[in-house]
């Protein structure tokens, strides 16, 4: 088999994680403090793939480029391609057919998160052959999602996001495929919804007799698309971090799984793990919980967090409560006032949500 190149869909509008990707890619948007994106191209490159090209949004691909540049900080060659509108996913496999010039290729939803990596993977796909490869994990809801039926060891029937699901195997948004991908993608007519459906162009491999294997995942996998999932792929990959201190503790105490980045500051805090500071994030007389990205420049002054995502250069000060379960966007300041009239203020963006005690 020719080598494989890596295919990372970076579009979409991530509607369902607003107001956050009003302003920023729902790629970007940081999982114990890393962008989603970079786990999909790390994944890559420990596979071993050297070329990947991500499929970019006009509004969003901008500050993608920025972020993951040429690829060399991750040991590998990154080219853009934009897709004009979002058409589906069997379309940004199409817009992408110059780039793939006839090699094998994984495609990998760059909002997913597979907990092993894809080393594997690639490793039972060149030496097995098929024309494709799926990704399989059972999950409670499989109306939400892409599922397959198999018999055996084949794949046999694909529906995507089927109003009475026959199976509970849903696909996960990391495949493998040879270029007869993208004659089934040509072949293939629009969906209900208007795009065309990555799930109905491998149905088309299924139907032209060619060989559709199934790959069922063991580890977790997470599709970032909501703030419960960002939350949740959050706690599993902190759960795994290696401890290391290399900020300053002033009468502060860690306990458990914790990083503290370089030039954080914690004075009379307390951080239990698993949780990660970043750097220069200031801490004083703060309670970090289980569960918490705090990111770089963060200033938190007298208040106490638990299971939540803050992104950089944002403030909380003098919260009566525990503030928990939260998504806070960059440089968001939230903090008690003693000004008269005792009131809420509230200076807040669309779509945002606000829960108080
Ligand atoms: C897409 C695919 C679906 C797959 C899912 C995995 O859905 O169409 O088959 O199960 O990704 O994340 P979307 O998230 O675009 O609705």
């Amino acid at each position: 088999m020719d080598k494989l190149k890596g295919l990372i869909l970076s579009g979409g509008k991530g509607t369902r994680l607003r107001p956050i990707t009003h302003t920023s890619a729902k790629q970007l948007v940081p999982v114990a403090n890393k962008p989603v994106l970079f786990y999909g191209i790390e994944a890559m490159a420990a596979a071993g793939i050297e070329e990947i090209g991500i499929i970019i949004a006009p509004e969003t691909g901008g500050e993608i480029r920025e972020v993951a540049g040429d690829g060399s900080q991750f040991g590998i060659a990154i080219t853009y391609i934009e897709q004009d509108a979002p058409l589906g996913l069997a379309h940004a496999v199409l817009t992408a057919e110059e780039f793939l010039a006839g090699s094998p290729f994984v495609m990998y939803l760059g909002d997913n998160l597979l907990r092993d990596g894809i080393v594997e993977l690639v490793e039972t796909f060149e030496s097995s052959e098929p024309d494709a490869m799926i990704l399989l994990t059972q999950v409670p809801d499989p109306e939400n999602y892409g599922v397959a039926e198999l018999e055996g060891e084949r794949v046999t029937k694909l529906v995507e996001k089927p109003e009475r699901p026959t199976t509970d195997l849903a696909l996960v948004g990391v495949y493998m495929f040879t270029p007869a991908i993208l004659d089934a993608a040509k072949a293939i007519e629009p969906s209900a919804r208007g795009e065309l459906e990555i799930t109905d162009a491998i149905q088309h491999l299924v139907d032209s007799g060619l060989r559709v294997d199934p790959h069922i995942v063991r580890g977790w996998w997470k599709d970032t698309g909501q703030v419960q999932d960002m939350l949740d792929a959050n706690r599993l990959i902190l759960e795994e971090l290696e401890e290391r201190v290399d900020g300053d503790l002033v009468d502060s105490r860690v306990e458990g799984r914790v990083v503290i980045e370089r030039g954080a500051r914690l004075e009379r805090s307390t951080v239990r793990g698993p949780a990660i500071i970043g750097a220069n994030a200031h801490l004083v007389d703060a309670y970090i919980g289980p569960y918490t990205a705090i990111g770089e420049r963060v200033t938190i002054v007298k208040a106490e967090i638990e299971h939540s995502i803050l992104l950089s250069g944002s403030s909380v000060r003098d919260l009566a409560g525990r503030m928990e379960a939260s998504l806070v966007g960059r440089d968001v300041s939230i903090s008690r006032s003693p000004a008269l009239p005792r009131a809420y203020r509230f200076v807040v963006g669309d779509s945002a949500e606000i829960a108080i005690l």
